[in-house]
């Protein structure tokens, strides 16, 4: 069975509650589309207005990020039921801005992993190497170990709803996106070693997002690769940009 494609923005630190409603309503025409999952992952002051301005439409709504304790002496952060409550239905885990600049480790990752799928969420885990890592040539060997530590305990039944994504950390925000070369092979390996620590029908079944510098001209080409099943997408999913990644056939 083919892999239905999913394609996600990430608006990162962008947008007040008024201007995401605002940014809504101008892309909800433009990302109508049956051929794919449609996911917009926003800031947490804006997921309660978003789903409002979402519904009706085939936009599904996601979280940055989310903590992996239940509720608590916890300042600062958010719980697995409180994007649950709010109809949040994906959630980005492990994005190499929160692995550099907040100090989130495999194992933080992992956690997070669990309670999600504790909740119902679907994680879009997020996997990619450094430019030094590249250079170096050790970009499957830190790839799988983030993957093999990320998926710790995590069952093939679960493994099969969650999304990976692929993201080359020196592609994110550059305007390099990485060549279809590149990232069908990473995506490939990913799916590889998804086969190693489950079976093929969990590597066969599982979603791999290619991320970084997506645009409506590299979209194309990327999403037709045999193991890239998405994308997600930054910069360009801040703008009308998003809907023509989004209907890139
Ligand atoms: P970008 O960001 O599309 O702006 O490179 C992608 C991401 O970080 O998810």
């Amino acid at each position: 069975m083919a892999r239905r494609k999913i394609i996600a923005g990430n608006w990162k630190m962008n947008m007040t509650p008024s201007q995401a409603v605002a940014l809504v309503e101008e892309l909800k025409p433009l990302v109508a589309t049956e051929d794919a999952d449609v996911v917009f992952c926003v800031p947490a002051i804006d997921i309660v207005p978003v789903v409002e301005a979402c519904k009706g439409s085939n936009i599904e709504v996601g979280a940055e990020n989310m903590y992996f304790e239940e509720k608590g002496a916890y300042t600062g952060e958010i719980a697995p039921d409180m994007l649950v409550d709010a109809g949040v239905k994906y959630v980005i885990l492990g994005h190499s801005e929160r692995r550099e600049y907040f100090g989130e480790t495999d194992k933080d990752i992992n956690k997070k992993m669990h309670k999600a799928f504790e909740h119902g969420l679907t994680p879009i885990m997020c996997c990619g190497e450094s430019l030094e890592q590249r250079e170096l040539g050790v970009t499957m060997d830190f790839i799988r170990q983030q993957v093999k530590i990320g998926f710790s305990g995590i069952t093939a039944d679960q493994a099969k709803e969650a999304v990976i994504a692929y993201e080359p950390i020196w592609a994110i925000g550059t305007g390099k996106t990485a060549t279809t070369e590149q990232a069908q092979e990473v995506c490939a390996d990913i799916r590889a070693c998804i086969a190693e620590i489950y079976d093929e029908a969990t590597a066969a079944a599982i979603r791999i997002q290619y991320g970084g510098s997506v645009n409506p001209a590299t979209a194309p080409d990327l999403f037709v690769q045999a193991d890239i099943d998405g994308g997600l997408v930054g910069g360009a999913s801040l703008k009308a940009d998003f809907g023509k990644i989004v209907n890139w056939k």
